[in-house]
């Protein structure tokens, strides 16, 4: 994956623009910072994303090259699917719920992956490969090269994630603080960049279907725990996400039972 990665943001532009969309809802497409459309100030970041289940559903609108691309990617994504479905039972069963719990609450299940490239960039202090942000899927299952870049908040101070070889970095996302009526909590994260080195980091955001009505597991509400947010499908949410831009916040209390004011 990352050679293949490495190869894809080395070709040249005219070849890689291919691809290029400053359109959200596309299924395939290169583009750069977070959301070229809707901020005024631009992040240190190139990046492809990709939908990736069903793979015959989007398989034909990848990149053709580099010429393995395809083949490599598409393997990728299957066996990180099977890593992401035995996270999701396991998560399952630490709530106490049945083991496939989630698996059906995701309908019918998405998959995307972003190739994130950030080049060496000649100022560091003044920008983010990407700033502070909770991720709006479920889990997140990051492949990172051996560059230091990710950093999480941890009681109030940024803390530095860094590589360690044949590893991934799982990130629990917003859908799983909504599933578990907030006993799980989304991690914020961000990718600060350097002067000297390209990065780069390969997360598989595991989704539920478009339609999938996502609320709080009825076993985890009681008098103690009382229910923490309305439902609502996961388009609703995935739109509030794209065009809010990052923040510090998280998009969750946008879908509070009771709002924050
Ligand atoms: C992301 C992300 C972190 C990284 O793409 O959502 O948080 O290390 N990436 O690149
Ligand atoms: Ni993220």
């Amino acid at each position: 994956m990352m050679q293949v990665s490495r190869e894809f943001f080395s070709m040249p532009q005219s070849e890689r623009l291919k691809s290029y969309s400053d359109d959200p809802s596309k299924t395939t497409r290169l583009s750069t910072s977070f959301n070229v459309k809707t901020e005024k100030v631009s992040n240190w970041r190139d990046f492809l994303r990709l939908h990736c289940y069903p793979l015959e559903d989007y398989l034909h609108e990848w990149p053709s090259s580099p010429t393995s691309f395809r083949e490599d990617v598409a393997e990728y994504s299957r066996r990180i699917r099977k890593v992401a479905l035995r996270l999701l039972e396991a998560i399952s069963e630490s709530l106490g719920l049945e083991r496939d719990y989630i698996d059906r609450a995701l309908g019918k299940h998405g998959q995307h992956m972003a190739l994130n490239y950030y080049p060496p960039c000649p100022q560091p202090e003044l920008t983010y490969g990407l700033p502070g942000h909770a991720d709006p899927n479920v889990i997140t299952i990051l492949l990172q090269d051996d560059v230091p870049g990710l950093q999480v908040l941890n009681n109030g101070k940024w803390l530095a994630v860094n590589p360690i070889p044949h590893t991934f970095i799982i990130n629990i996302g917003d859908q799983i603080q909504v599933l578990s009526n907030d006993r799980y909590k989304s991690v914020l994260h961000r990718a600060v960049v350097n002067s000297y080195k390209e990065r780069i980091s390969i997360p598989t955001f595991y989704c539920p279907s478009p339609e999938a009505i996502i609320a709080p597991a009825p076993k985890l509400i009681d008098e103690e725990h009382p229910c923490q947010y309305k439902s609502f499908t996961y388009t609703e949410y995935y739109q509030k996400f794209w065009n809010r831009g990052l923040a510090k916040e998280t998009c969750l209390d946008l879908f509070r039972a009771t709002p924050y004011i």
